[in-house]
């Protein structure tokens, strides 16, 4: 965010040998497998969104005692008085209600800022067939989540932003469940995201809730993508749970390119296969989805998936093996109108429909995994996508268990999207300060994406550094294992005034494709001034229009987020009157009214590559 605390005064060769010398020391072990059911929606079950009883709970009190050890009986039993003289001091019966999906800050005034522990709980009635299994699963929990089943503990997840399952074969009831859940969002040091973030800690379970009933063995996760190359090939996994021992036959179909295929599992219950093709691409001009079929004795699950191929050639980011420039804006999951963390496929069309109108054929999802509605939305709208974990500024980088945390929410973030075309990016960190220990934790997710995932490109949102008033270089030596440069840059806001722009120049110190991942300014919608006028429409305009002028002259630039679609609640952000808790950056408040810069990088957009005259229209 402040250019010159980037790479260190070391030359990029020392820290990359450093890099290099780090790689051995780094984890061996794969990250645990994700819990979440892949297809889990086009499963049977049911939906648990709605109204949850909600005992908001600042100390714990449902779980500790007075002497702050655990309770052997606390909310967690969603108990009743059993006669007149019982001592029972909650009943979630008589409790308020919040809904889910939703996060509590935006449903409560008094809860807007709060970070602490809410328990939720509802009752259902589940009839579970003798013959399956039963699942709940979460979309999101942020930022920690303990489940209980009717009294009993069946788990618990780390992570605000990916998906979750825990199971409950025999231990639902068919009338008169009682589901509890205890969620956490405080913020903590050695947590992801650490304590010091620019955007709201928003609580709660804020993305669907469902139970899934699947046969005994099923189809736990499966991927169906072109393999790298020039992509006559398709190739995948699928994955089976229940059926261990090899040999279980598996069949993909793709049935309007009239194409089945059989693969046959191994030892740990997985088959792979490949197979020649002959599909559409998919491509923002032409976001073509198929259905595809995965069968498996006793279970058949299917999905809607977009055939490409992603890859980089020096400077170049290849789309099916042509050079495509991203044209992008960077998106916090904040609904449009409300506020608040966006949780529906309504919400996601309104901010991906606003991407559209600025003639963008990407964004950036940031700086955590958004809701699948996102990527499923942009798979239809046809909007690449930079996804990215929550490895923001500073983190506790020599804690393995932070390491641990990261590793898991990658693997679970790569699981759920795996499928999703539109997802061409893994992002591994945003402006995080050079290190020897940072440098070692991101090159381990580094290695985790490669192993995980080699249909798409790694990236990260880097610093830069001034060498002198004139030039800026990007050489962070974690760039040495990237595929593409993210690059945050706010001149002509933090940096100077946006004049300087006019007289930068920028050097890379890798042959390698640069996506500008961040700039911009704030502006009141509706405050206006000379475009010196800080917080003023004009001053932003003009940032627009200057960077667009200077980013032109980067040699390696192939794509741009600017920072940021739309206005989003920040406790860094006070300014009375022009912030009140809001960093303005936006294109658009969050009321929808739009500002002048969102003319120009429309216009700019729509002309692209070729500059777009000065001005602009709103
Ligand atoms: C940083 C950071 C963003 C932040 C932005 C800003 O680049 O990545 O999360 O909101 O700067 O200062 O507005």
């Amino acid at each position: 965010m402040i250019p010159g605390r980037g790479a260190a005064a070391l030359s990029t060769l020392t820290l990359a040998a450093g890099l290099a010398a780090g790689n051995a020391a780094r984890a061996a072990a794969p990250p645990p497998t994700p819990s979440a059911l892949a297809f889990a929606d086009g499963r049977p079950g049911a939906s648990l969104n709605g109204a949850w009883h909600v005992i908001v709970d600042p100390y714990d009190n449902g779980s500790l005692d007075y002497r702050s050890q655990p309770r052997p009986h606390g909310y967690f039993d969603d108990a009743r008085p059993r006669d007149r003289s019982d001592l029972i001091e909650y009943d979630f019966s008589r409790s308020p209600t919040l809904q889910v999906p939703g996060d509590w800050n935006t449903q409560r005034p008094d809860l807007l800022y709060y970070e602490g522990i809410v328990w939720y709980q509802r009752r259902f009635d589940y009839d579970l067939p003798p013959s399956r299994r039963a699942f709940i699963q979460f979309g999101a929990a942020a930022q920690r989540a303990t489940v209980w089943l009717n009294g009993r503990r069946m788990g618990e997840h780390e992570g605000g932003f990916t998906p979750f399952a825990i199971e409950l074969t025999g231990y639902l009831r068919p009338r008169g469940n009682s589901i509890v859940v205890k969620v956490d969002n405080t913020r903590r040091a050695d947590a992801l995201p650490a304590l010091n973030t620019d955007w709201w800690n928003y609580g709660g379970l804020t993305r669907d809730v469902r139970l899934v009933s699947t046969p005994r063995r099923f189809i736990r996760e499966a991927q169906v993508q072109l393999a790298p190359g020039d992509g006559t090939r398709v190739r995948g996994f699928v994955r089976l749970d229940g059926m261990q021992g090899g040999g279980v036959p598996i069949t993909i179909e793709i049935p309007e390119a009239r194409l089945s295929q059989t693969a046959t599992t191994d030892a740990q219950g997985t088959a792979r296969f490949e197979f020649a093709a002959t599909l559409e691409r998919w491509s923002p001009e032409s976001p073509r989805l198929y259905d595809v079929i995965v069968r498996a004795p006793g279970d058949e699950v299917h999905d809607r998936v977009g055939f490409r191929t992603i890859a980089t050639r020096g400077h170049d980011i290849l789309l099916n093996g042509k050079p495509i420039f991203l044209r992008g804006i960077s998106m916090h999951e904040e609904a449009l109108g409300r506020g608040g963390r966006a949780t529906s496929r309504a919400d996601a069309g309104a901010l991906l429909g606003l991407a559209k109108e600025l003639h963008c054929n990407f964004v950036r999802l940031a700086h955590y995994p958004h809701g699948e509605e996102m990527t499923r939305a942009a798979d239809r709208m046809g909007l690449l996508v930079w996804s990215e974990i929550p490895v923001y500024w500073t983190i506790a980088w020599s804690n393995p268990a932070t390491l641990a945390a990261a590793r898991a929410q990658l693997a679970e973030e790569i699981a759920r999207d795996r499928n999703r075309a539109s997802v061409i990016l893994w992002s591994v960190g945003n402006e995080t300060p050079v290190s020897d220990a940072r440098n070692r934790f991101l090159r381990t997710l580094v290695d985790d994406v490669r192993a995980a995932d080699d249909t798409r490109l790694v990236t990260a949102a880097l610093e830069h550094r001034a060498v002198d008033e004139r030039t800026h270089l990007l050489d962070d030596p974690l760039g040495v294992a990237l595929d593409v440069l993210g690059l945050n840059e706010y001149v002509g806001w933090y940096d100077g005034l946006p004049a300087k722009c006019d007289t930068l120049s920028w050097r890379s110190a890798y042959d390698k494709p640069i996506v500008v991942s961040e700039f911009g300014a704030d502006a009141k919608a509706g405050l206006h001034g000379d475009a010196l006028t800080r917080f003023s429409e004009e001053y932003q305009a003009d940032v627009y229009r200057r960077q667009l002028a200077m980013l032109g002259r980067i040699p390696g630039l192939r794509g741009l987020s600017p920072w940021i679609l739309v206005d989003f609640r920040s406790p860094r952000r006070p300014l009375p009157g022009v912030q009140d808790g809001w960093n303005r950056k936006g294109l658009v408040a969050n009321d929808g009214t739009k500002k002048q810069a969102f003319g120009i990088l429309r216009d700019a957009y729509k002309a692209w590559p070729a500059p777009a005259p000065a001005g602009g229209s709103r």
